[in-house]
């Protein structure tokens, strides 16, 4: 089994892929399914998502009211306009979605998945929070390579995303032998050289915009290791909105 980390998105993945967006979006999104939501779909830009809701695309049925779409997502860490939720997994995590239909448009996170859905055969959605059962569910899967691909911040790197991919690879290093590559040694480094999760997220630049935008609370949850044994994966579908359930 090779193992890969690509710092940013950047291309072709012709097996196995783990999105990482820690802060926040792939945390959120596993709250959102843990809270009962139907499906998750994530789109490629915030109109689309505004469409989605309005078209009723995604109801069971002509009948089903458009409440049972929601839109979640952020620009900035803050919500977009006429979305029902912005991007926080605490405020996830207070609701209730049983039934609902979730359409998130994230900033850089929901781009990464797209990225990774353009080659990858099976996409999954991890988190620090689902990090040892995302990375058994990727071992169970790939045939022969697992990228982690982290979303980072407007193309840049992002410390929390690297941290992450580096728990990660040591789990997935734990499950069984694997070749790893340059960035995978990167990622590796980063968390080893942490004292603690919650001290990578905090100090990464993002963990530092989002707890002055009052948001510290997010961080700190998403600090959280392994709490949920609950994996998004992204459905085969012919639509550019990846269906995660
Ligand atoms: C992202 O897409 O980079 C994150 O979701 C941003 C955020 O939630 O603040």
């Amino acid at each position: 089994m090779r193992l890969r980390v690509d710092l940013l998105p950047h291309g072709d993945y012709p097996d196995t892929v783990l999105v990482v967006d820690v802060l926040r979006a792939t945390t959120t999104a596993g709250v959102y399914l843990e809270r009962g939501a139907r499906s998750l779909l994530l789109t490629a830009s915030p109109e689309r998502a505004l469409e989605l809701r309005s078209s009723g695309e995604n109801r069971e049925g002509p009948s089903e009211s458009s409440a049972n779409v929601l839109l979640g997502g952020e620009r900035g860490g803050l919500p977009i306009p006429g979305f029902d939720f912005g991007n926080s997994p605490v405020e996830a995590d207070s609701q209730n979605f049983t039934g609902k239909v979730i359409v998130m448009n994230t900033t850089n996170g929901t781009g990464a998945a797209h990225v990774a859905a353009a080659t990858g055969k099976r996409v999954l959605l991890a988190s620090l929070r689902n990090a040892h059962a995302a990375a058994r569910r990727a071992r169970a899967l790939a045939v022969e390579e697992i990228a982690i691909v982290c979303a980072g911040s407007n193309g840049r790197a992002s410390l929390e995303d690297i941290y992450t991919a580096g728990v990660l690879c040591e789990y997935l290093m734990s499950m069984g032998e694997a070749g790893i590559d340059d960035g995978a040694r990167i990622a590796l480094t980063v968390r080893r050289n942490a004292s603690d999760p919650l001290e990578a997220l905090s100090s990464s630049a993002h963990g530092v915009v989002l707890s002055r935008l009052g948001l510290g609370e997010d961080v700190r949850f998403s600090a959280r290791p392994s709490e949920s044994t609950l994996v998004p994966v992204l459905a085969e579908t012919q639509d550019t909105e990846g269906a995660l359930r």
